[in-house]
């Protein structure tokens, strides 16, 4: 049998496999950057610039508010200092020109921002450093009660579009699932130029502690469980956007990389298992993969990718209402009902005719 091909197209960049460290620290230090390559990792996205921090460096101001204004101070209190942040916006581009230097694989730098406005010039300067493309992460908690989900995908829109127009490297969008119509929010986005959606973004969520009264913000890495949400997605849009899908999130074991793979991905982005498991985990995950396919005898990703996908069901909408049904009416609980069910069957067995 020929030569299992591992490789795949993400963002019109061609990858020799699937699998990407996503953006966190992984990217901050050059040793690991190198040891993610050496594994087999085959683009890395480096950690976010944020829209605040290239505003203020810009401007001397966060989202209009200017720190020393008085009438401000508590709301830009809640916001970092420049220099509490992982790489200043300068030092960002240093670091990206260094990171290209250590590695043959793409780099990919992130912005993280939610306005179509004057700091997103900064991607040009992200692409003068050699970036191979920007991913950019619209994460939003949106809570004003008069702003409405319209006027928020036209500013998400606009970004991109704006993104397109000034730059030549292509651009990703790392997106929420919390919109009414998602589908038509990929939709849109894909038609603004986006040459890759990224799902999903995971929401911070943080608690309450009791004893201390205090909201608690806590970052916990995910597990498997977090995949199913993005499986649903990747299987819906997979053959309805002309953009590449990357899936992030919940991604934990090789099982999971092929469902996500089978749902439609084409490429998995991997951050709180290589955090678990360190830089040698793409390995394991690249050489299960080969094992999978194998048993498969397929040659290439093309014969597994969206293969569970949604593409070729008549009406999807319908599809997932009835799966919705079924699942509900069949429901049966081991411990409880099948129990019951038993319990009354003897019962009945046993009442004298
Ligand atoms: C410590 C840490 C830092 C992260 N920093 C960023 C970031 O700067 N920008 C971003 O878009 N996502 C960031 N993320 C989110 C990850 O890129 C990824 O989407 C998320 O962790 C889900 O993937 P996973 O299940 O493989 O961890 C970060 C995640 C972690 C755990």
């Amino acid at each position: 049998m020929a030569p299992i091909d591992l490789s795949t197209t993400y963002l019109g960049l061609r990858l020799a496999n699937p699998f990407v460290a996503g953006a966190s620290p992984l990217g901050d230090h050059l040793d690991t950057v190198r040891r993610l390559e050496d594994a087999g990792c085959a683009a890395i996205v480096l950690h976010s610039l944020f829209e605040e921090q290239i505003s203020e460096r810009d401007t001397g101001l966060i989202r209009h508010m200017d720190r020393v204004d008085p009438q401000f101070a508590t709301v830009l209190s809640y916001f970092p200092e420049p220099a509490s942040y992982a790489l200043e916006p300068d030092a960002y581009l240093e670091h990206l020109r260094r990171v290209k230097a250590a590695v043959k694989i793409p780099v990919i730098g992130s912005l993280n921002g939610t306005t179509p406005e004057a700091w997103l010039t900064f991607a040009t300067l992200i692409q003068q450093a050699g970036a191979d493309a920007i991913e950019l992460n619209a994460y939003t908690v949106v809570t004003d009660p008069g702003e409405s989900a319209p006027t928020v995908e036209r500013a998400l829109r606009q970004i991109v579009a704006d993104l397109k127009r000034e730059l030549k490297i292509p651009v990703a969008v790392k997106l929420s699932p919390f919109f009414t119509a998602f589908a038509n929010v990929a939709h849109e986005l894909d038609k603004a130029g986006a040459d890759g959606l990224v799902i999903f973004n995971r929401f911070l969520q943080p608690d309450i502690d009791i004893p201390l009264l205090a909201v608690w913000p806590h970052l916990e890495l995910s597990d498997s469980r977090e995949l199913l949400l993005r499986l649903r997605w990747l299987a819906i849009l997979r053959g309805k956007v002309r953009a590449s899908l990357a899936v992030t999130g919940g991604v934990a074991t090789p099982n999971d990389a092929f469902k996500a793979l089978l749902a439609g991905a084409d490429v998995i982005q991997m951050v709180s298992a290589i955090l678990r498991h360190g830089p040698s985990f793409f390995a394991l995950m690249r050489a299960e993969l080969l094992r999978w396919m194998e048993s498969l005898e397929v040659a290439g990703l093309d014969a597994i990718r969206g293969r569970l996908s949604l593409a070729n069901t008549e009406s999807p909408g319908a599809f997932e209402r009835a799966q919705y049904i079924r699942t509900l009416s069949g429901w049966t609980s081991w411990l409880g009902y099948q129990a019951y069910v038993r319990s009354h069957a003897k019962q009945r067995s046993e009442r004298p005719s």
